[in-house]
């Protein structure tokens, strides 16, 4: 059996903690002892409007269950406002999960720009302005947790969320990054893919399947993520309903041409089933190993 997993002292940031996989996250890490900012804008799933009280009532309830916590208002876009709510209230910062979303479902023919834009905004934007804001406190006590909300539909695709998978796919390429280079200041940077019955997926999961799928299923896992005793970096995990796993990248072992001869059109085609062929594939975990077969191939041909 693990430790008890505590936050004694620490500071957990999430956004879009007014509803949804947020409110039950911003629950579990105060359950575990942490001191919690409830961020958000309370705004409606397509992202327009405000309401303070989203936030108020997640606060409210931490504190009625003898947790601590504070409010607050700010969109995800103004992160720097964000992080300094909490160094004012708490005097720290130590796990930020970046949660806040929206949606503006579209096929790709109707998109207008203003979906788009607002897509980038919230989830791509506000993840990194917080995250930006949050990264050199994090750096500079050589202690951080950062969690990224990626989708499916990113990973996997889905008619009528280019916008969101864009935005969803984007914040994985930033967590394998910012994994880099948080590293050697303990600053380990995780994404998750949820699945959870909320007001963004009602309508969209049948009825009976959206009632099991509890917000709360997702919540262990982030806070796992959040704690100390997680020592992995830049995974991404997709987890839902009380089931989790972890996603890799995985690549063929390929075909390779002769680059001094050069080669044509018609030897890619003759090569196709090899290229996509799995057999025996490669898991490429960083630049390095994901350019060795190319390497490979360069020193086959060399002299
Ligand atoms: N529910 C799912 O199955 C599912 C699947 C994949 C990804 N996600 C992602 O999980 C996250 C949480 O979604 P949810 O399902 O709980 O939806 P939700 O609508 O219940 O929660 C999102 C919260 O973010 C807040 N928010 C929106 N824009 C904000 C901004 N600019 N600043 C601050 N707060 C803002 C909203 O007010 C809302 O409370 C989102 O990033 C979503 O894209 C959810």
């Amino acid at each position: 059996m693990s430790d008890a997993i505590r936050f004694q002292d620490q500071v957990v940031i999430v956004t879009g903690a007014g509803g949804g996989l947020g409110r039950a996250h911003a629950l579990l890490f105060a359950k575990h002892g942490a001191k919690v900012v409830v961020n958000d804008l309370g705004g409606s799933t397509n992202g327009e409007g405000a309401n303070a009280s989203a936030a108020d009532k997640v606060v409210a309830e931490i504190r009625a269950a003898g947790g601590e916590a504070v409010a607050n208002h700010d969109s995800v876009t103004d992160g720097s406002k964000i992080v300094q709510c909490a160094l004012d209230s708490f005097g720290g910062i130590d796990v930020v999960v970046n949660n806040a979303g929206i949606l503006r479902d579209k096929s790709f023919h109707k998109m207008e720009d203003a979906d788009w834009d607002l897509v980038y905004k919230v989830h791509v934007e506000g993840a990194y302005k917080v995250t930006r804001a949050a990264w050199e406190h994090l750096r500079e006590q050589q202690y951080g947790r950062v969690i990224f909300t990626a989708s499916t539909s990113g990973i996997y695709g889905n008619f009528g969320q280019s916008n969101y998978g864009m935005a969803k796919l984007g914040l994985y390429g930033l967590t394998r990054t910012l994994a880099i280079e948080g590293r050697k200041n303990n600053v380990l940077v995780n994404a998750i893919a949820p699945t959870g019955g909320t007001r963004m997926t009602e309508g969209l999961i049948p009825p009976q399947v959206f009632e099991q799928l509890k917000p709360e299923l997702v919540s262990p896992l982030v806070v796992y993520l959040g704690s100390n005793q997680c020592q992995d970096t830049g995974g991404l995990y997709e987890v839902g309903g009380g089931w989790m796993g972890k996603v890799r990248w995985e690549r063929s072992l390929g075909a390779g041409f002769d680059p001094k001869t050069g080669f044509s059109p018609e030897d890619v085609a003759d090569s196709w089933k090899q290229i996509g062929d799995f057999e025996g594939a490669a898991h490429p975990d960083d630049n390095v190993t994901a350019l060795r077969e190319m390497m490979a191939n360069l020193q086959k041909h060399a002299g």
